[in-house]
Protein backbone atom coordinates (compact mmCIF):
# COMPACT_ATOMS: atom_id res chain seq x y z
CA UNK A 1 0.00 0.00 0.00
CA UNK A 2 1.04 3.45 -1.13
CA UNK A 3 1.11 6.24 1.75
CA UNK A 4 2.08 9.75 0.95
CA UNK A 5 1.37 13.52 -0.19
CA UNK A 6 -1.68 13.95 -1.92
CA UNK A 7 -1.84 17.41 -2.43
CA UNK A 8 0.24 20.49 -1.59
CA UNK A 9 -1.23 23.88 -0.75
CA UNK A 10 0.92 27.04 -0.31
CA UNK A 11 -0.08 30.95 0.53
CA UNK A 12 2.59 33.65 1.64
CA UNK A 13 1.18 37.30 1.86
CA UNK A 14 0.82 39.53 -1.06
CA UNK A 15 3.65 41.96 0.06
CA UNK A 16 7.72 41.97 -0.20
CA UNK A 17 10.87 43.69 -0.47
CA UNK A 18 13.94 43.73 -3.03
CA UNK A 19 17.25 42.24 -1.54
CA UNK A 20 19.23 44.80 -3.74
CA UNK A 21 16.68 47.24 -1.80
CA UNK A 22 17.99 46.17 1.71
CA UNK A 23 21.52 45.90 0.70
CA UNK A 24 21.26 49.51 -0.29
CA UNK A 25 19.58 50.29 2.79
CA UNK A 26 22.04 48.24 4.57
CA UNK A 27 25.30 49.38 3.13
CA UNK A 28 26.03 45.49 1.76
CA UNK A 29 27.23 44.81 -1.63
CA UNK A 30 23.67 43.75 -3.56
CA UNK A 31 25.93 40.55 -4.84
CA UNK A 32 26.24 39.89 -0.91
CA UNK A 33 22.57 39.24 -1.11
CA UNK A 34 21.98 37.55 -4.77
CA UNK A 35 24.73 35.95 -4.83
CA UNK A 36 26.23 35.24 -1.44
CA UNK A 37 23.54 34.26 0.41
CA UNK A 38 20.98 33.16 -2.97
CA UNK A 39 17.98 35.30 -2.19
CA UNK A 40 15.72 37.83 -4.60
CA UNK A 41 12.67 38.90 -2.95
CA UNK A 42 11.59 38.80 0.81
CA UNK A 43 8.12 38.38 2.07
CA UNK A 44 6.84 40.80 4.49
CA UNK A 45 3.86 40.29 6.68
CA UNK A 46 1.58 42.60 7.72
CA UNK A 47 -0.70 42.83 10.54
CA UNK A 48 -3.61 40.97 8.89
CA UNK A 49 -1.73 37.38 8.42
CA UNK A 50 -0.01 35.46 11.37
CA UNK A 51 0.44 31.64 11.01
CA UNK A 52 -3.31 30.64 11.56
CA UNK A 53 -4.71 32.95 8.64
CA UNK A 54 -1.67 31.69 6.44
CA UNK A 55 -2.03 27.83 7.15
CA UNK A 56 -6.11 28.76 6.02
CA UNK A 57 -5.32 30.45 2.61
CA UNK A 58 -2.96 27.65 1.90
CA UNK A 59 -5.31 24.61 3.19
CA UNK A 60 -8.50 26.06 1.41
CA UNK A 61 -6.18 25.83 -2.09
CA UNK A 62 -6.54 22.38 -1.93
CA UNK A 63 -9.15 20.88 0.69
CA UNK A 64 -12.42 19.61 -0.98
CA UNK A 65 -15.60 18.00 0.72
CA UNK A 66 -14.47 14.56 0.76
CA UNK A 67 -11.27 15.90 2.36
CA UNK A 68 -13.65 17.57 5.49
CA UNK A 69 -14.86 14.20 5.77
CA UNK A 70 -11.90 11.86 5.72
CA UNK A 71 -8.98 14.35 7.41
CA UNK A 72 -9.10 13.28 11.45
CA UNK A 73 -6.12 13.92 12.02
CA UNK A 74 -4.61 17.99 11.63
CA UNK A 75 -0.84 18.49 12.68
CA UNK A 76 0.10 22.28 12.76
CA UNK A 77 4.36 22.55 12.42
CA UNK A 78 5.25 25.92 13.85
CA UNK A 79 8.02 27.65 15.99
CA UNK A 80 5.94 31.20 15.89
CA UNK A 81 2.57 29.75 17.34
CA UNK A 82 -0.14 32.60 18.56
CA UNK A 83 -0.87 31.39 21.83
CA UNK A 84 1.43 29.98 24.45
CA UNK A 85 -1.53 27.33 25.53
CA UNK A 86 -4.23 26.52 22.64
CA UNK A 87 -2.74 25.27 19.72
CA UNK A 88 -3.29 26.96 16.19
CA UNK A 89 -4.68 23.76 14.85
CA UNK A 90 -7.58 24.12 16.57
CA UNK A 91 -8.52 27.80 14.74
CA UNK A 92 -7.34 26.19 11.61
CA UNK A 93 -10.10 23.34 12.08
CA UNK A 94 -12.86 25.62 12.69
CA UNK A 95 -12.15 28.40 10.11
CA UNK A 96 -11.71 25.37 7.40
CA UNK A 97 -14.72 23.74 8.84
CA UNK A 98 -13.14 20.55 9.34
CA UNK A 99 -14.53 17.21 11.35
CA UNK A 100 -14.98 17.74 14.63
CA UNK A 101 -14.68 14.15 15.44
CA UNK A 102 -11.01 14.89 14.82
CA UNK A 103 -7.10 15.23 16.85
CA UNK A 104 -6.05 18.53 16.33
CA UNK A 105 -3.11 19.82 17.55
CA UNK A 106 0.66 21.97 17.38
CA UNK A 107 3.71 20.78 17.01
CA UNK A 108 7.22 22.32 17.80
CA UNK A 109 10.79 21.43 16.94
CA UNK A 110 12.58 24.90 15.06
CA UNK A 111 12.17 24.44 11.37
CA UNK A 112 11.47 20.35 12.19
CA UNK A 113 7.93 20.37 13.54
CA UNK A 114 6.05 19.91 9.23
CA UNK A 115 8.78 16.45 9.29
CA UNK A 116 7.70 15.23 12.39
CA UNK A 117 4.05 15.89 11.66
CA UNK A 118 4.53 14.53 8.11
CA UNK A 119 5.85 10.98 9.60
CA UNK A 120 3.26 11.41 12.41
CA UNK A 121 0.92 11.38 9.42
CA UNK A 122 2.23 8.65 7.35
CA UNK A 123 2.10 5.92 10.34
CA UNK A 124 -1.49 7.25 11.34
CA UNK A 125 -2.65 7.06 6.91
CA UNK A 126 -1.03 3.61 7.39
CA UNK A 127 -2.71 2.12 10.03
CA UNK A 128 -5.92 3.40 9.04
CA UNK A 129 -5.92 3.62 5.41
CA UNK A 130 -9.43 5.39 5.20
CA UNK A 131 -8.31 8.33 6.97
CA UNK A 132 -6.85 11.21 5.91
CA UNK A 133 -4.43 13.77 7.58
CA UNK A 134 -3.59 17.51 7.31
CA UNK A 135 -0.02 18.26 8.28
CA UNK A 136 0.94 22.28 8.12
CA UNK A 137 4.43 24.05 8.00
CA UNK A 138 3.67 27.62 9.00
CA UNK A 139 6.07 30.32 10.36
CA UNK A 140 7.11 33.87 10.01
CA UNK A 141 10.72 34.05 10.19
CA UNK A 142 11.77 36.98 12.16
CA UNK A 143 15.52 38.08 12.83
CA UNK A 144 15.51 41.67 13.37
CA UNK A 145 16.50 45.07 11.61
CA UNK A 146 19.83 45.39 10.68
CA UNK A 147 20.75 42.18 11.57
CA UNK A 148 23.00 39.24 10.03
CA UNK A 149 19.80 37.14 9.42
CA UNK A 150 17.80 40.11 7.98
CA UNK A 151 18.15 38.93 4.67
CA UNK A 152 17.19 35.59 5.20
CA UNK A 153 13.83 36.68 7.09
CA UNK A 154 10.21 35.57 5.05
CA UNK A 155 7.34 33.96 6.36
CA UNK A 156 3.99 31.60 5.06
CA UNK A 157 2.39 28.31 4.77
CA UNK A 158 2.43 24.97 3.43
CA UNK A 159 -0.85 22.52 3.79
CA UNK A 160 -0.48 18.89 2.46
CA UNK A 161 -2.78 16.12 2.63
CA UNK A 162 -1.38 12.59 3.76
CA UNK A 163 -3.73 9.60 2.42
CA UNK A 164 -2.88 6.31 0.68
CA UNK A 165 -2.74 6.01 -3.05
CA UNK A 166 -1.00 9.45 -2.99
CA UNK A 167 -1.12 11.74 -6.39
CA UNK A 168 2.08 13.77 -5.63
CA UNK A 169 4.36 11.38 -3.97
CA UNK A 170 4.66 8.22 -2.05
CA UNK A 171 7.33 7.09 1.19
CA UNK A 172 10.31 4.94 -0.02
CA UNK A 173 12.09 3.33 2.81
CA UNK A 174 12.86 4.18 6.03
CA UNK A 175 14.03 7.50 7.59
CA UNK A 176 18.00 8.49 8.68
CA UNK A 177 17.41 10.96 11.84
CA UNK A 178 20.36 12.83 14.13
CA UNK A 179 19.58 14.81 17.53
CA UNK A 180 21.55 16.69 19.92
CA UNK A 181 21.48 19.10 22.30
CA UNK A 182 22.97 22.38 20.12
CA UNK A 183 22.88 26.32 20.67
CA UNK A 184 22.87 27.48 17.04
CA UNK A 185 19.51 29.10 16.41
CA UNK A 186 16.79 29.44 19.26
CA UNK A 187 14.16 32.04 20.89
CA UNK A 188 13.33 32.10 24.45
CA UNK A 189 9.86 32.67 25.41
CA UNK A 190 10.34 36.32 26.06
CA UNK A 191 11.86 37.10 22.45
CA UNK A 192 10.06 37.70 19.74
CA UNK A 193 12.78 37.49 17.01
CA UNK A 194 15.32 34.63 16.92
CA UNK A 195 18.37 34.54 18.97
CA UNK A 196 21.26 32.77 15.96
CA UNK A 197 24.95 31.88 16.06
CA UNK A 198 24.54 32.16 11.96
CA UNK A 199 27.97 30.56 10.74
CA UNK A 200 28.21 27.84 13.88
CA UNK A 201 23.98 27.12 12.65
CA UNK A 202 25.92 26.82 8.93
CA UNK A 203 28.00 24.34 9.56
CA UNK A 204 25.80 21.96 11.97
CA UNK A 205 23.32 22.27 8.76
CA UNK A 206 25.88 20.26 6.95
CA UNK A 207 27.16 17.83 9.59
CA UNK A 208 23.80 16.80 10.45
CA UNK A 209 22.92 16.44 6.36
CA UNK A 210 26.08 14.30 5.51
CA UNK A 211 25.35 12.27 9.13
CA UNK A 212 21.41 11.41 8.28
CA UNK A 213 23.02 11.34 4.09
CA UNK A 214 25.12 8.53 5.20
CA UNK A 215 22.87 6.32 7.54
CA UNK A 216 19.80 6.63 4.87
CA UNK A 217 22.03 5.30 2.06
CA UNK A 218 23.73 2.51 4.53
CA UNK A 219 19.88 1.42 5.78
CA UNK A 220 18.29 1.38 2.61
CA UNK A 221 21.02 0.41 0.28
CA UNK A 222 20.95 3.52 -1.84
CA UNK A 223 23.78 5.82 -3.52
CA UNK A 224 23.42 9.26 -4.94
CA UNK A 225 22.65 7.60 -8.34
CA UNK A 226 19.75 6.30 -7.33
CA UNK A 227 18.21 10.00 -6.83
CA UNK A 228 16.60 12.15 -9.50
CA UNK A 229 16.92 15.23 -7.43
CA UNK A 230 18.01 16.23 -3.98
CA UNK A 231 15.74 19.15 -1.99
CA UNK A 232 16.86 20.56 0.96
CA UNK A 233 15.73 23.00 4.25
CA UNK A 234 16.32 26.24 2.78
CA UNK A 235 16.37 29.06 5.14
CA UNK A 236 18.73 30.85 2.21
CA UNK A 237 19.56 29.12 -0.70
CA UNK A 238 22.99 29.26 -0.68
CA UNK A 239 22.42 26.65 2.14
CA UNK A 240 21.28 24.27 0.10
CA UNK A 241 23.84 24.73 -2.51
CA UNK A 242 26.45 23.94 0.63
CA UNK A 243 24.40 21.01 1.60
CA UNK A 244 24.25 19.72 -1.89
CA UNK A 245 28.12 20.53 -2.31
CA UNK A 246 28.77 18.10 0.88
CA UNK A 247 27.57 15.51 -1.49
CA UNK A 248 28.42 16.11 -5.15
CA UNK A 249 31.71 14.60 -5.23
CA UNK A 250 30.12 11.28 -4.87
CA UNK A 251 28.55 11.40 -7.68
CA UNK A 252 29.63 11.21 -11.80
CA UNK A 253 30.33 14.43 -13.60
CA UNK A 254 26.74 14.17 -15.29
CA UNK A 255 25.16 13.27 -12.11
CA UNK A 256 26.65 16.37 -10.89
CA UNK A 257 25.14 18.45 -13.62
CA UNK A 258 21.72 16.64 -13.68
CA UNK A 259 21.20 17.27 -9.37
CA UNK A 260 22.26 20.94 -9.65
CA UNK A 261 19.80 21.32 -12.65
CA UNK A 262 17.22 20.02 -10.84
CA UNK A 263 18.30 22.22 -7.29
CA UNK A 264 17.93 25.31 -9.80
CA UNK A 265 14.22 24.31 -9.62
CA UNK A 266 13.83 23.61 -6.32
CA UNK A 267 15.02 27.20 -4.98
CA UNK A 268 13.00 29.31 -7.33
CA UNK A 269 10.23 29.61 -4.90
CA UNK A 270 12.53 30.33 -1.72
CA UNK A 271 14.65 32.48 -3.45
CA UNK A 272 11.51 34.80 -3.93
CA UNK A 273 9.77 34.02 -1.00
CA UNK A 274 12.56 33.43 2.32
CA UNK A 275 12.53 31.18 5.09
CA UNK A 276 9.60 30.17 5.94
CA UNK A 277 11.39 28.03 8.53
CA UNK A 278 9.23 24.50 8.77
CA UNK A 279 7.46 24.96 5.33
CA UNK A 280 10.90 25.39 3.99
CA UNK A 281 11.62 22.18 3.04
CA UNK A 282 8.08 21.40 1.36
CA UNK A 283 8.38 24.84 -0.89
CA UNK A 284 11.44 23.44 -2.01
CA UNK A 285 10.13 20.37 -2.98
CA UNK A 286 7.07 22.13 -4.48
CA UNK A 287 9.42 24.45 -6.45
CA UNK A 288 10.65 21.30 -7.80
CA UNK A 289 7.64 19.34 -8.77
CA UNK A 290 6.07 22.09 -10.59
CA UNK A 291 9.10 23.85 -12.53
CA UNK A 292 11.29 21.51 -13.37
CA UNK A 293 10.41 19.97 -16.71
CA UNK A 294 13.00 16.60 -16.68
CA UNK A 295 10.26 14.80 -13.97
CA UNK A 296 8.78 11.10 -14.54
CA UNK A 297 6.58 8.93 -12.11
CA UNK A 298 8.62 6.65 -10.24
CA UNK A 299 11.83 9.04 -10.11
CA UNK A 300 13.15 9.04 -6.20
CA UNK A 301 13.33 12.22 -4.86
CA UNK A 302 15.72 13.13 -1.38
CA UNK A 303 14.28 15.87 1.54
CA UNK A 304 16.83 16.94 4.08
CA UNK A 305 15.07 18.25 6.72
CA UNK A 306 16.52 20.59 9.70
CA UNK A 307 15.26 22.26 12.38
CA UNK A 308 17.50 24.15 14.96
CA UNK A 309 18.51 23.20 18.27
CA UNK A 310 19.17 20.54 16.85
CA UNK A 311 17.23 17.52 15.07
CA UNK A 312 18.05 16.17 11.52
CA UNK A 313 16.15 13.61 9.56
CA UNK A 314 16.72 12.59 5.58
CA UNK A 315 14.04 10.63 3.56
CA UNK A 316 13.02 10.18 0.50
CA UNK A 317 9.93 10.37 -1.69
CA UNK A 318 8.98 8.63 -5.28
CA UNK A 319 7.06 10.82 -7.54
CA UNK A 320 3.45 9.44 -8.22
CA UNK A 321 1.49 9.88 -11.38
CA UNK A 322 -0.33 13.43 -11.02
CA UNK A 323 2.36 15.01 -9.30
CA UNK A 324 2.23 17.89 -11.44
CA UNK A 325 -0.76 20.22 -10.84
CA UNK A 326 -0.95 23.08 -13.43
CA UNK A 327 -3.41 24.71 -11.40
CA UNK A 328 -0.89 24.85 -8.65
CA UNK A 329 1.81 26.11 -11.27
CA UNK A 330 -0.39 29.11 -12.32
CA UNK A 331 -2.14 29.99 -8.72
CA UNK A 332 1.67 30.29 -6.86
CA UNK A 333 3.16 31.83 -10.05
CA UNK A 334 0.69 34.25 -10.60
CA UNK A 335 0.79 34.90 -6.13
CA UNK A 336 4.19 35.60 -6.82
CA UNK A 337 4.10 38.19 -9.49
CA UNK A 338 1.22 40.29 -8.13
CA UNK A 339 2.61 41.05 -5.02
CA UNK A 340 3.45 44.89 -3.66
CA UNK A 341 6.65 45.78 -3.53
CA UNK A 342 7.74 47.94 -0.25
CA UNK A 343 9.50 50.48 0.56
CA UNK A 344 12.62 49.47 3.22
CA UNK A 345 11.04 52.48 5.26
CA UNK A 346 7.56 50.51 4.54
CA UNK A 347 8.26 47.40 5.50
CA UNK A 348 11.01 48.55 8.73
CA UNK A 349 7.03 50.23 9.98
CA UNK A 350 5.21 47.26 9.31
CA UNK A 351 7.72 44.39 10.89
CA UNK A 352 8.09 46.69 14.06
CA UNK A 353 4.29 46.65 14.27
CA UNK A 354 3.66 43.29 13.22
CA UNK A 355 0.37 43.02 15.65
CA UNK A 356 0.60 39.16 16.79
CA UNK A 357 3.69 40.18 18.69
CA UNK A 358 2.06 43.42 20.03
CA UNK A 359 0.38 43.44 23.59
CA UNK A 360 -2.81 40.97 22.91
CA UNK A 361 -5.23 43.38 25.15
CA UNK A 362 -5.03 46.25 22.62
CA UNK A 363 -8.72 46.93 20.83
CA UNK A 364 -7.67 47.33 17.37
CA UNK A 365 -8.96 49.14 14.92
CA UNK A 366 -10.85 46.16 12.52
CA UNK A 367 -8.46 45.77 9.44
CA UNK A 368 -8.90 44.00 6.05
CA UNK A 369 -7.21 41.96 3.26
CA UNK A 370 -7.83 40.36 0.02
CA UNK A 371 -6.46 37.25 1.24
CA UNK A 372 -9.76 34.65 2.11
CA UNK A 373 -8.58 34.12 5.99
CA UNK A 374 -7.13 37.15 7.69
CA UNK A 375 -6.42 38.64 11.48
CA UNK A 376 -9.49 41.35 11.86
CA UNK A 377 -8.76 42.18 14.99
CA UNK A 378 -7.29 41.61 18.55
CA UNK A 379 -10.36 42.02 21.17
CA UNK A 380 -10.48 40.75 24.53
CA UNK A 381 -7.73 38.47 24.50
CA UNK A 382 -9.38 37.24 21.34
CA UNK A 383 -7.93 36.58 17.61
CA UNK A 384 -11.03 37.93 15.80
N1 LIG B 1 29.48 38.98 -3.72
C1 LIG B 1 29.22 37.65 -3.66
N2 LIG B 1 29.26 36.94 -2.49
C2 LIG B 1 29.53 37.61 -1.35
C3 LIG B 1 29.80 38.99 -1.35
C4 LIG B 1 29.77 39.68 -2.59
N3 LIG B 1 29.99 41.00 -2.67
N4 LIG B 1 30.02 39.36 -0.08
C5 LIG B 1 29.93 38.24 0.70
N5 LIG B 1 29.62 37.19 -0.08
C6 LIG B 1 29.39 35.80 0.34
C7 LIG B 1 30.35 35.31 1.40
O1 LIG B 1 31.57 34.87 0.84
C8 LIG B 1 29.54 34.18 2.01
O2 LIG B 1 29.60 33.05 1.17
P1 LIG B 1 29.88 31.59 1.78
O3 LIG B 1 28.76 31.32 2.76
O4 LIG B 1 29.84 30.69 0.60
O5 LIG B 1 31.19 31.64 2.47
C9 LIG B 1 28.10 34.69 1.94
O6 LIG B 1 28.11 35.76 0.98
C10 LIG B 1 27.56 35.24 3.25
O7 LIG B 1 28.48 36.14 3.74
P2 LIG B 1 28.82 36.21 5.30
O8 LIG B 1 29.06 34.83 5.83
O9 LIG B 1 29.85 37.23 5.53
O10 LIG B 1 27.38 36.74 5.82
P3 LIG B 1 26.94 37.13 7.26
O11 LIG B 1 27.98 36.87 8.27
O12 LIG B 1 26.43 38.52 7.18
O13 LIG B 1 25.68 36.17 7.57
C11 LIG B 1 24.38 34.19 7.71
C12 LIG B 1 25.25 35.07 6.80
C13 LIG B 1 25.25 33.58 8.80
C14 LIG B 1 23.75 33.09 6.88
C15 LIG B 1 23.26 35.07 8.35
O14 LIG B 1 22.42 35.57 7.35
C16 LIG B 1 22.41 34.34 9.36
O15 LIG B 1 22.76 34.26 10.53
N6 LIG B 1 21.23 33.81 8.93
C17 LIG B 1 20.33 33.10 9.82
C18 LIG B 1 20.83 31.73 10.24
C19 LIG B 1 20.60 30.66 9.20
O16 LIG B 1 19.77 30.77 8.33
N7 LIG B 1 21.32 29.54 9.35
C20 LIG B 1 21.13 28.40 8.49
C21 LIG B 1 21.34 27.09 9.20
S1 LIG B 1 20.19 26.98 10.59
C22 LIG B 1 18.70 26.55 9.87
O17 LIG B 1 18.64 26.13 8.75
C23 LIG B 1 17.43 26.68 10.65
C24 LIG B 1 16.78 27.94 10.23
O18 LIG B 1 15.90 27.94 9.38
C25 LIG B 1 17.23 29.15 10.86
Amino acid sequence: MKVGIDKIGFYSPDKYIDMVDLANARNEDPNKYLIGIGQKKQAVIPNTQDVVTMAANASQKIINDDDKKSIDLIIFGTETGVDNSKSAAIYLQNLLKLNASARAFEIKQACYGATAGLQMAKEYVTNHPNKKALVIGADVARYGLNTPGEVTQGGGAIAMVVSTNPSIASFDGESAFHSDDIMDFWRPLYRTEAVVDGHYSNNVYVDFFKDTWDKYNQMNQLSVDDYKALTFHLPYVKMGIKGLRAVLTEASESKQEELKNEFNFSKIYSENIGNLYTGSLYLSFLSLINNSNDLQSGDRIGLFSYGSGAQGEFFSMKLEQNFKNNDSVEDINSMLNNREKLTIDEYETMFNNWIPIKNVNMNLNWQSDDAEFFLKALKDNQRI
